[in-house]
């Protein structure tokens, strides 16, 4: 949409804008820039939404060439009547319905209180996000609609026998779960067509001929008990009810379960109530497709069908639900079913419960029922344990996050929707941020969000947002007919805008005819730009006007967005801290950096219970503090968010908060501790497996407990809320045996296992001697044989011949007396 004045283009506006921007600097440019930041607008709703001190005059009779958009002063000196000065709608913040939260009185079932406050009427700024805070209570005694659905087939009339056995015990388990419980009861088997029976006319009257047996003609469901209190009546119901049969395994539990959520009016299910179907079983599903095979061709249409009868008859013309309208139905109706299934097709339930988990529940049912009411309970506590929030919010442009403590005390909030662990009695916190990124229209309106606990989705807080994005001049009528726009557009406050479909200076650019518009082109360039582009190249030209791309705005597309926030993701910081003007941030009062999020005090630099800025051994920069190194020893850099601590340091902030972890530990001291003027609150969370976040310090507390040394570890963060209180979240437990024990033990597992190795030592040096020895002794004497066997060898040669000649002196022969 454009806009025009009456008396004057605009130029003048932008060539101020120039000069501002080059002549400025420091303390000045800021507050330029903070004029600045009103004067580019031309559209009243636009203007307010810029920053909170731009103006905007309405004036239909204002004449002068000063900008329309701009500070209370400026407007009153160029001559705006004070009565037309539209100014900023105040922030409403309205409590309408705060009743305290209430369990069920015995008398009226309408006045349980399960959420706290019910309803608020708050604004929102573009760029603004509020907090809200809500209570959360699970009402003891809340009413309970259980509905028994169960499969009637042959192979189940032992389980239908056991139900009827349990009478009393029934509803004494009820009974423990909730003081209002009402019963109701259906059962199902499967579509009466082939192939899902047999066609035979003897076996369609009596099914279960092969068993010898009477039993009624297939059916796929009946509604047989709408629910009531009195058990006796249901239990009547069950006994009476007849055993059917089909061929197939699979059975119509879909169609049944459709058709007692749809026919809300003949099961009877409560407003106020926490509706259950517990659906007994031992046969797969059939779902959409398969009644195509017998000729249901038609879609299933999720609405009721029963006969006078409580026949569900027309389920010969629909074909199964699929799951994900089964889903849907859940959703929409708020119904948790228990699958109580046996064991032969558990698996195949529980893969069901993976496509619609947030309503089911699959237990195993045994053979014959037997298990059945601690089934009920189980599932009953599982369903109501678990809490979670949904909102209708993404119907508007609002958006809201969830933090929730999930009901510890003391605890700090986590960003969740979803608590689980839930027991009667324990109070859940929630805050809702609820903020508005940026106007999706310049026009008042509201949007009404319902925030309410999904698995029930009864009580609710609702929120009426009054989003702020437009002005109270738009609807004025305009008597004066000397003020008269160019065809095509309209008086509003104060300046003529065109009608929907045409645009340009003078409206006379039809949005549909493009090609009439290129003359507009030429004012979509900067003037006096070095280099001017059409739109700055960051957008299109549409008749006159600049159509930016995301991420740049301004008349010619030549402003870049400004930086977001790190902390909170909100341009300029959000209202507030600052605003954006043409790519660059003009802070606040306080606030400083590129995107105005770091505060100009250090007061979150300095740790509680001491008074230097970053203990003294960092500096704070941007609210956070840099720590340095230590000057003394080899370089160890301090670490901690306040620079408290170091390697080999002592840490004061573990040591103040050791008398509290102390004393938590302890059950005869509150939980609430305070040393000097801060207050720590303890908690814990043993998940065990939650990491450290980046820079926090973890603190280690000994101490006895039961016989047992005991070593704590526990983390320490400044509370939300201010820095004189802190939250100590004990994140570790692991316990030993005493020292003394544990060092005694060790000590003789250690000398053990020297004696021990020294032993095996020797014995392996003494056994290898031994080897060796034998070794070289058996080597030794076989070598000995086999030269002694070579010699009688080479003795034994034939062809061997004797170097040894041998002569034998004949006796006779007489000896030579000088010899
Ligand atoms: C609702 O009332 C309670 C006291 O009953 C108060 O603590 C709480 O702040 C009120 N809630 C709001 C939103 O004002
Ligand atoms: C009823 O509940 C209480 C505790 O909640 C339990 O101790 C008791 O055994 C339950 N009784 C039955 C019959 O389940
Ligand atoms: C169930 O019905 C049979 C007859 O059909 C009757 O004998 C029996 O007492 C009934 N059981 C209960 C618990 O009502
Ligand atoms: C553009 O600059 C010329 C001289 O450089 C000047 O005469 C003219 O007024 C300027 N136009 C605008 C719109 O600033
Ligand atoms: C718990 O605190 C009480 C007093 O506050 C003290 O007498 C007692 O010794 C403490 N118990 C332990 C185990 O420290
Ligand atoms: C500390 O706790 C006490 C009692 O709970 C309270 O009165 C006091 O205001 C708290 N101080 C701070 C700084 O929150």
């Amino acid at each position: 949409m454009r806009t025009i004045s009456i008396m004057f283009p605009n130029v003048f506006c932008f060539v101020l804008v120039l000069v501002f921007i080059g002549c400025a600097n420091g303390q000045a440019e800021q507050r330029l820039l903070n004029k600045l930041a009103c004067i580019d607008n031309e559209e009243c709703g636009a203007c307010l939404s810029a920053a909170p001190h731009c103006r905007w005059c309405a004036d239909p009779y204002y004449s002068s060439a000063a900008p329309r958009c701009n500070d209370d002063e400026s407007l009153v000196q160029s001559g705006c009547s004070q009565g037309m000065i539209q100014r900023p709608a105040l922030p409403v913040w309205e409590v309408v319905a705060n009743n305290s939260l209430q369990d069920v009185l015995p008398d009226s079932l309408e006045n349980v209180v399960q959420i706290q406050p019910q309803k608020l009427r708050i604004s929102l700024k573009p760029r603004e996000t509020r907090k809200v805070q809500f209570s959360y209570r699970p009402a003891k005694n809340y009413p309970l609609d259980l509905y028994y659905l169960m499969d009637l087939t042959w192979s189940m009339k032992d389980d239908k026998e056991t139900l009827v056995t349990l009478g009393d015990d029934l509803s004494v388990t009820l009974k423990n779960l909730t003081d209002n419980f009402r019963l109701g009861f259906g059962s199902f088997a499967d579509k009466p067509l082939m192939p899902f029976i047999s066609m035979d006319a003897k076996r369609r009257a009596n099914p279960c001929a092969m068993e010898e047996h009477q039993c009624e003609a297939t059916y796929n469901y009946r509604h047989h008990l709408s629910l009531t209190d009195q058990v006796q009546e249901f239990i009547k119901n069950v006994n009476t009810s007849a055993v059917t049969a089909n061929l197939d395994n699979a059975e119509g539990q879909l169609d049944a379960l459709v058709q007692a959520i749809a026919c809300g009016e003949r099961v009877g299910w409560s407003t106020h109530s926490r509706k259950i179907v517990i659906l007994l079983t031992d046969g797969s599903i059939h779902t959409a497709g398969d009644g195509k095979l017998a000729g249901a061709t038609r879609k299933n249409d999720g609405e009721c069908h029963l006969d006078d009868n409580g026949y569900y008859a027309d389920s010969v013309i629909f074909d199964y639900p699929s799951i994900e309208q089964v889903y849907r139905l859940l959703d929409k109706h708020k119904v948790n079913v228990i699958f109580a299934v046996t064991d032969s097709v558990k698996s195949y339930y529980d893969n069901l419960h993976q496509l619609l988990e947030d309503f089911t529940y699959v237990a195993k049912l045994e053979s014959d029922s037997s298990n059945i009411l601690k089934l009920v309970k189980m599932g009953y506590e599982d369903i109501a344990s678990v809490v979670d929030f949904e909102d209708d919010s993404s119907l508007g442009p609002v958006k809201i996050h969830y933090f929730t403590d999930c009901g510890v005390k003391g605890g700090s909030l986590m960003e969740t929707t979803r608590c689980t662990g839930v027991e009667y009695g324990m109070t859940l916190n929630y805050e809702a941020h609820i903020s508005l990124d940026s106007c999706p229209e310049y026009k008042k309106m509201t949007q009404t969000i319902r925030i309410a606990e999904s698995q029930l989705g009864q009580d609710s807080l609702t929120v009426e947002v009054e989003i702020q994005c437009g002005c109270d001049c738009e609807g004025d009528l305009v008597k004066d007919m000397s003020l008269t726009c160019p065809t095509n557009s309209h008086l509003v406050c104060g300046v003529c805008q065109c009608n929907k479909g045409w645009s340009g200076p003078q409206c006379d650019c039809s949005i549909e005819n493009e090609a009439a518009s290129a003359a507009l082109v030429a004012q979509c360039r900067e003037p006096n730009a070095t280099r001017s582009r059409v739109c700055s190249g960051a957008g299109e030209c549409v008749c006159g006007k600049c159509d930016c791309d995301p991420g740049y705005s301004g008349r010619y597309c030549h402003c870049k967005a400004c930086e977001r926030s790190i902390e909170n993701g909100v341009e300029c910081g959000g209202v507030g801290r600052g605003t954006c003007i043409c790519g660059q941030c003009a802070c606040a009062e306080g606030w400083g950096g590129a995107a105005c999020d770091c505060p100009d005090r250090t007061d979150s630099c300095v740790a509680p219970g001491s008074d230097l800025i970053c203990s003294g051994h960092g500096e704070c920069v941007c609210g956070k503090c840099q720590c340095s190194a230590r000057k003394d020893a080899d370089g160890i850099k301090y670490t901690g968010a306040f620079c408290e601590t170091c390697a080999t340091c002592e840490n004061p902030l573990c040591m103040t908060a050791e008398p509290c972890v102390v004393c938590h530990l302890n059950s005869s001291c509150v939980d609430v501790c305070s040393i000097g003027p801060v207050n720590y609150t303890v908690s814990e969370r043993l998940d065990g497996n939650e990491l450290l976040k980046n820079g926090e310090i973890s603190c280690i507390l000994r101490r006895d407990k039961d016989g047992q040394e005991c070593e704590y570890k526990y983390t320490y963060t400044a509370a939300t809320s201010s820095l004189v209180a802190m939250e100590i979240v004990i994140r570790s437990v692991e316990c030993y045996q005493p020292t003394g024990a544990r060092l005694m033990t060790s000590g003789l597992v250690i000398m053990a296992i020297v004696v021990a190795a020294g032993l095996v030592v020797i014995l392996a040096v003494k056994s290898g001697q031994i080897v060796s020895d034998r070794r070289a002794y058996a080597k030794f004497v076989k070598e000995a044989q086999e030269s002694r066997r070579n010699m009688q060898m080479q003795e034994m040669n034939p062809l061997y011949i004797s170097p040894i000649s041998e002569f034998k002196m004949p006796e006779a022969y007489p000896r030579d007396k000088n010899d």
